[in-house]
């Protein structure tokens, strides 16, 4: 099948290198110049598991290309999928400037029919906006040309992007077109294989399946968030009772993880645009205001404990991070907790050595004019002469470091874990003080003064 992506960011450079794979002739559409120039010179702009090889192997066979040429991305799929970037506006919601700039330049150019599919994350009614925007392109050239609007949410992971598309749990299909459905369903069914996950729904209902999903594993981070907190203050530690609930069939163990905050690209910025939504509808949405004030509060939750520890002024101090990018796996810093805890780090007059596995050079391109900060060319060799350690991102490397070398290394040998990721017993019994979230039971003295 012949399809056109517009929008080669995370989610539209995943999909088209899946879709090449699995036999299809694609083209991927974006208006930034540098990350077509990079991904026609056999380059891919963002980090992600296995997506170079699916890119590079897919464009030498001629299955997938790239262009800035609007006329021929329009021209060449049957199917055009939109993925362009929905970024919070000041008040909340979701900027759909970019949504109905790819479809209006679809409807002032399109000659044959087409399905419009929308797998940008957006409120419900876009899809009505879409429709509208290309009606209106095409009435004011006197064009009657035929197109069928789908809603098809993405919900991989950045991190797994590629297994996800690949093995997706489901693939929602919004829309009121039936050979739409059956276009989609030639589309997704190499990915379904083993078993159809392919729903069919409405397209209302699949614009708000997508926030409802994202906004169920914020709630469930922010509920662990809260727990942690309170955990703390008892003195029971967190860890077991992740696995305490996590246990029970009803619950499950995904997505129980106390930390310091969720980021990224997606989960801070849908919170925010259903909870606009609800706003618009005159439903409160209490849930989803309390997930985003909690998880506020928590992406400070590092710098808060730093400064128990060490006081207001930070000045003279120095301090490693490990970890930039919003999780694992991913070199994405949007929203990321190492921000905020960077920020509030310098905003006191620290200096921070930052290590990332992945995430430098992002970073750097973020804090191109920050003084205090520097970055480290190995995890150890960022602790080397600093006051604490602060863990951010839970990357696979920083599970079992050498705790000796790290007491060595540290002036005052204390680790500020916002990911949990070591047994305290095992971290005390080196002579550092660990300060983990919500685990003051396991044994360690609280170093909060609390
Ligand atoms: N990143 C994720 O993990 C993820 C997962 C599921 C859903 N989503 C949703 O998918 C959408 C895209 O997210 P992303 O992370 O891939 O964004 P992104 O910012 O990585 O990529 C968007 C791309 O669209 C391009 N673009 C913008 N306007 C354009 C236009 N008019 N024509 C052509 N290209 C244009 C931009 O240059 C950019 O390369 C968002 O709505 C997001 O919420 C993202």
């Amino acid at each position: 099948m012949k399809i056109t992506i517009t929008g080669t960011g995370y989610v539209g450079l995943v999909t088209g290198a899946c879709l090449a794979d699995a036999g299809n002739d694609v083209l991927c559409l974006d208006i930034d110049a540098d990350k077509v120039r990079v991904l026609n010179g056999g380059g891919t702009p963002i980090h992600e598991p296995g997506l170079a090889a699916l890119v590079g192997a897919n464009a030498r066979s001629g299955r997938l290309a790239f262009t800035t040429d609007t006329d021929r991305a329009v021209a060449h799929g049957s199917v055009q999928f939109i993925a362009v970037g929905t970024p919070p506006e000041e008040d909340g919601s979701a900027d759909l400037s970019h949504v109905l700039e790819a479809a209006r330049a679809i409807g002032r150019r399109m000659t044959d029919h087409k399905v419009i599919v929308d797998k940008s994350t957006v409120p419900v009614g876009t899809a009505d906006r879409v429709r509208a925007a290309i009606s209106e392109e095409l009435g004011r050239r006197g064009a009657d040309v035929p197109f069928a609007m789908v809603s098809n949410p993405e919900f991989l992971k950045e991190g797994a992007a590629v297994d996800d598309f690949m093995r997706p749990d489901r693939v929602v299909v919004g829309t009121d077109d039936e050979h739409a459905v059956a276009v989609m369903r030639a589309i997704y069914a190499p990915f379904l294989r083993n078993h159809d996950r392919l729903l069919v729904m409405d397209l209302r209902s699949a614009e708000l399946t997508k926030y409802a999903a994202n906004a169920m594993l914020a709630t469930r981070i922010s509920f662990m968030n809260e727990m942690a907190n309170l955990a703390e203050r008892l003195g029971a530690d967190i860890e077991a009772i992740r696995k305490g609930i996590g246990s029970d069939s009803r619950i499950g163990y995904s997505f129980l993880y106390a930390g310091c905050g969720y980021g990224g690209s997606c989960f801070p910025k849908d919170v925010k645009a259903l909870v606009k939504t609800g706003e618009e509808q005159g439903e409160a949405l209490p849930i989803l205001r309390a997930v985003e004030a909690v998880n506020a509060a928590q992406k400070r939750t590092l710098a808060t404990r730093i400064v128990r520890r060490f006081g207001e002024d930070l000045s003279g101090r120095r301090f490693a991070v490990w970890g930039l990018s919003f999780k694992p796996n991913t070199d994405d810093m949007r929203e990321a907790p190492s921000r905020t805890l960077i920020d509030e780090l310098l905003a006191r007059g620290a200096q921070v050595s930052a290590y990332d596995p992945i995430a430098i050079d992002a970073a750097r391109a973020l804090y191109a004019n920050a003084s205090g900060l520097a970055f480290a060319p190995s995890a150890m060799e960022a602790c080397e002469g600093a006051d604490a350690l602060a863990i951010v991102t839970e990357w696979r490397q920083f599970r079992s470091p050498n705790f000796m070398e790290l007491k060595a290394k540290l002036k005052h040998g204390v680790i500020f874990d916002g990911r949990n990721l070591y047994e305290p017993s095992m971290v005390a019994s080196s002579g550092l003080e660990y300060v983990a979230i919500g685990r003051n039971a396991a044994g360690e003295a609280s170093p909060l003064g609390a």
